[in-house]
């Protein structure tokens, strides 16, 4: 049987790709492979995280391709690595919809709450935590799911909840939702797709 080849494409500091290059090295991504490391931002640590792990890299910078330009130059690098499945981590670009249509149900995103709280346009990062706490929420959380063209509407896939703690700052519930949730669920998740991909229900 052969692998899922996975893309992922990411923005910044990459702890999601960690944990999945880290799953797929402990030999728990059975069904799939790493084969590429987008990134849209050259400074992206991630790039470095791919690279210490002999993964293929490309770079389309913000600065240097607007928007319609870099998709266009990603799905051409996506096609021409064999890509049959997209996984967003920590990616900041919401991606339009003739990009989702040419991966419709093959573009997986993770998400730092339990949608569909705190989703939406302008929801990412830390800003989702700064919500939730401004929200007073008690539980939060981290989501998996599928993209499509609404932005955090796609189906769920996986969902972890994690506690708030009295004193939590924006910065100490980011760390500790992905340290409980998102590294945990994400590279699950992950192995359940491509194994469907595969036609394997076992
Ligand atoms: C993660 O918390 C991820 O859930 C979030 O950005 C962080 C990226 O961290 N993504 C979003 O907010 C997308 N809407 P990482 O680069 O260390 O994986």
């Amino acid at each position: 049987m052969s692998k899922v080849k996975i893309a992922v494409l990411c923005s910044g500091g990459g702890t999601n790709l960690q944990a999945i290059l880290d799953a797929q090295a402990a030999g728990n991504i059975p069904h799939g492979e790493v084969v590429l490391v987008v990134a849209d931002s050259r400074e992206a640590f991630a790039l470095k995280r791919a690279e210490s792990f002999g993964v293929e890299t490309a770079v389309f910078d913000k600065r240097e391709y607007p928007r319609a330009a870099r998709e266009s130059a990603i799905l051409a690098c996506l096609k021409a690595h064999g890509a049959e499945l997209v996984v967003l981590a920590g990616f900041m670009t919401v991606l339009s919809a003739a990009f989702v249509k040419e991966y419709e149900g093959r573009i997986l995103n993770i998400h730092p709450a339990l949608l569909p709280s705190f989703g939406g346009v302008g929801m990412y990062g830390l800003h989702v935590h700064e919500a939730a706490l401004a929200r007073g929420v008690k539980v939060t959380g981290a989501t998996v799911h599928y993209v499509t063209e609404e932005c955090d509407g796609g189906p769920i896939i996986a969902q972890k909840a994690v506690e708030v703690m009295e004193g939590d700052t924006p910065e100490m519930l980011q760390q500790r939702v992905m340290r409980e949730a998102e590294w945990v669920i994400y590279p699950k998740a992950l192995e359940q797709v491509c194994k469907k991909m595969r036609g394997d229900t076992i």
